[in-house]
């Protein structure tokens, strides 16, 4: 069964988003390094338009560092800028702007040619729930210092905030919804934490997530619930009752399945991404 799921909030923050699209320099669409597919939006491309789209992968400390550098590389090969941070700790304006002033020194010098005062680049982060928006926006901002006040055209109650002089953020990041173009897609944001806990059977996502590290650290998930070799002979759902009785749950798989979900959140079966750029370039070749 495919995951249904749109709430209101989110029809009214794509309608902010388009509101204010006219407002900024650029876009930071925020997307989880484990799902730089899957947590994409794909309105945000189309309300972008030409502007300028910066893609900050969030979570690299959680994912697979491999596939991290190959996601950037195929980033950069279509002219996509992207950067790859940890936004709790490792994280500043620096590593913004080295990337995005080039990308508006021309626009701004035009300008300023123009007669226009300097004025430092404009953005809004936009993003599907949970990728660290709010994280993002907490560590380019300064919030004591940062709120710059209201000026025309903003949607009302929201405000400009300082990140440092060179740029300045829109207060309230975009909350876009995930997409559902299939099922995979559904649990690879279910089983990473965008979609709620509530709209999503748990065993499902557990067997999607099992069926992942059998197939990418087998050693690890051996470890980690003392399986043996001959486990791997099992089906994912038979794997599942028997993980499910390690963990001295008897038969209570559903617990288990929130057990096992919770450790792979919390890289308890090592660093992963679910999706792998070359597929994904597959996949849009075919489409077309
Ligand atoms: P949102 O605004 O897009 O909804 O996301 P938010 O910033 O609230 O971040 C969602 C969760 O992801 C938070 O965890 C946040 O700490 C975590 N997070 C964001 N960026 C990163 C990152 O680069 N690396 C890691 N490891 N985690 C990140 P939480 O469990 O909800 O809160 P907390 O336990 O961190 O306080």
């Amino acid at each position: 069964v495919t995951i249904q799921w749109f709430p209101g909030h989110m029809a009214k923050a794509i309608r902010q988003f388009e509101e204010n699209i006219g407002l900024v320099d650029i876009v930071f669409e925020v997307i989880d390094a484990r799902i730089p597919y899957a947590s994409q939006n794909p309105e945000v491309a189309r309300i972008t338009g030409e502007k300028p789209h910066l893609f900050i992968l969030t979570k690299k400390d959680l994912a697979d560092p491999r596939l991290t550098q190959r996601w950037l590389d195929s980033f950069k090969s279509k002219g996509q800028p992207a950067i790859a941070v940890d936004a709790k700790t490792k994280f500043n304006i620096g590593n913004v702007l080295s990337v995005i002033s080039p990308l508006l020194s021309e626009k701004l010098a035009r300008e300023e040619q123009k007669g226009m005062k300097k004025r430092p680049i404009r953005a809004i982060s936009v993003g599907v729930p949970n990728v660290g928006k709010s994280t993002v926006l907490n560590r380019l901002v300064n919030r004591r210092a940062a709120q710059v006040g209201n000026r025309p055209g903003v949607t009302k109650g929201q405000q400009w905030l300082k990140a440092g002089k060179e740029l300045e953020l829109l207060d309230t990041p975009g909350i876009l919804w995930p997409k559902f173009e299939s099922q995979e897609t559904a649990n690879k944001l279910a089983l990473t934490g965008a979609i709620k806990d509530s709209v999503f059977a748990s065993d499902d996502i557990a067997l999607f997530g099992l069926n992942h590290f059998r197939e990418t650290n087998p050693g690890q998930l051996k470890e980690r619930y003392r399986l043996s070799d001959s486990d791997f002979d099992l089906s994912d759902v038979d794997l599942l009752l028997v993980i499910t009785e390690k963990i001295g749950m008897r038969d209570d798989y559903e617990r288990a399945s929130n057990r096992i979900i919770q450790d792979i959140r919390g890289n308890k079966l090592g660093r992963f991404t679910l999706d792998d750029p070359e597929k994904v370039n597959q996949n849009d070749e075919t489409d077309h």
